[in-house]
């Protein structure tokens, strides 16, 4: 169907556009650009096939141009526009919420609405501040993040968040954090299929800065439950049950950042309910909407919620919000997503697909350049031995010539990282580890 589509010729000057994240002299002399979407591919504007081994960024899980979403967006354009959530409403930001609690794992049953991963992040320290001053505990003010950790990149999310190239340019960004170690050991975890078995006691480098600063000053401690953007770190068995006890001791509020693992990625609704282990908060975005209106939550726990609603007096809760929190369009988008979400399965889908996905990536152990492999779910990370003196390029290259032989594959460092939609079939997997496989076979 999408060959019968008409495609956009490209644009003559690209020189506008200062693209995030992106060597921009670099790629605007050799631009790649995507013009249709649909299901499992994205097509050129030439026309040529692109099978999408990463979920756009790890935020189309439903796959794309999906019709049922696509005619909610339309219908409630049609019906209105924008409606204001600070002391309005409309039904679908509600309805939305609703079915976010009904979603989400034990008691997380409120729901704050933002319009990106970062903006959780932020909302949620936010609210992690703000919780213990409603309590009468204005001095926890310490902010705990991890080594590796990725937040989005506001102030507070690149603040707590530990990957150097994103921290090291912008001054000494907001005081009084702290960082855990980050979990990943190649000694101890390489070629682990899933959860490491060595790595638990990991959790407790959080008593080391609770020893150093005094429970009496940490506000929440925020960690992705499995670390995406640098390279798929997967948590060791107990590590995050051990965070929970730990933070439970010292009145520490527990944060998980489950942009990505949120909405099915681990082949459960999130990955708090996947590792059975219920944080304080949870911060969401991409594939609450399907990534086709941009939005993000942060479902809170009835402890926090309800600490506003007994601590504060009359008046505004909570003094924080977006212009675009609850969106109608983003809100109708993300009801039509939950909607597919259940209606195909897609959840249940990709823990079923999660055995093919690991044997599919095992294939490649011993393959070039590969020195680790790691997956859960489906998400998997490829780790290449860095080029000497050239860190990322080996990486870099791999990612051009695999989107060359039509297959969308994801770098960050010099690890592949893959997230494909959860409608991807056996034979999609298969092109993918198959393409990677022999691409690294041609990459110097
Ligand atoms: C764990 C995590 N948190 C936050 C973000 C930031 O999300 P956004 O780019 O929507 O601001 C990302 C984006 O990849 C992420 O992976």
């Amino acid at each position: 169907m999408m060959d019968e589509l008409n495609y956009p010729e490209l644009p003559n000057d690209l020189e506008s556009f200062w693209m995030p994240f992106t060597s921009n002299k670099e790629y605007k002399s050799s631009p790649r650009l995507l013009a249709r979407a649909r299901d499992m591919h994205y097509m050129t504007p030439g026309g040529r096939k692109i099978l999408d081994g990463t979920a756009g960024l790890w935020c189309c899980n439903a796959g794309h141009g999906r019709t049922r979403i696509i005619e909610a967006i339309k219908a409630q354009a049609d019906r209105m526009d924008f409606a204001p959530t600070f002391q309005l409403g409309h039904p679908a930001a509600f309805e939305l919420a609703n079915r976010l609690a009904d979603l989400a794992p034990g008691d997380l049953n409120h729901v704050f609405f933002t319009n990106s991963g970062s903006e959780s992040a932020d909302t949620a320290l936010k609210i992690a501040l703000a919780y213990h001053n409603v309590r009468g505990k204005g001095s926890k003010v310490r902010l705990i993040g991890r080594e590796r950790g990725y937040h989005g990149v506001n102030f507070g999310g690149t603040s707590v968040g530990g990957i150097v190239k994103n921290r090291q340019f912008y001054g000494g960004l907001i005081s009084g954090v702290d960082h855990i170690r980050h979990t990943h050991d190649r000694e101890h975890q390489a070629w682990t299929k899933g959860q490491p078995e060595w790595g638990a006691h990991l959790a407790d480098d959080l008593e080391r800065l609770v020893a150093l600063h005094d429970s009496s000053t940490i506000a929440a401690v925020i960690v992705e439950p499995v670390a995406g953007s640098t390279g798929v770190l997967v948590p060791p068995k107990g590590y995050l049950k051990r965070l929970r006890e730990i933070c439970d001791r010292h009145d520490i509020l527990l944060i998980f950042d489950e942009v990505i693992t949120g909405f099915g990625r681990l082949g459960a609704s999130f990955a708090s309910e996947y590792f059975d282990v219920i944080p304080d908060m949870v911060t969401t975005a991409k594939g609450l909407t399907n990534a086709t209106v941009p939005m993000g939550a942060v479902l809170c726990s009835r402890k926090v919620h309800d600490a506003f609603m007994a601590g504060s007096s009359a008046g505004i809760e909570l003094f924080h919000g977006y212009t675009y929190s609850g969106h109608p369009l983003a809100a109708a988008a993300g009801i039509a997503t939950l909607d597919l979400y259940r209606e195909e399965g897609l959840f249940e889908r990709a823990r079923d697909l999660a055995g093919y996905w690991q044997d599919a990536l095992w294939s490649l152990e011993g393959g070039h350049h590969v020195i680790d492999l790691r997956n859960i779910g489906i998400m998997a990370g490829i780790e290449l031995e860095p080029r000497p003196g050239q860190p990322t390029a080996r990486a870099t290259e791999t990612f051009h010539k695999c989107f060359d032989d039509g297959v969308l594959i994801r770098v960050t460092g010099d690890t592949i990282a893959l997230s494909p939609p959860l409608i991807a079939e056996r034979s999609h997997v298969d092109q993918i580890f198959e393409t990677i496989g022999s691409t690294l076979k041609t990459v110097a």
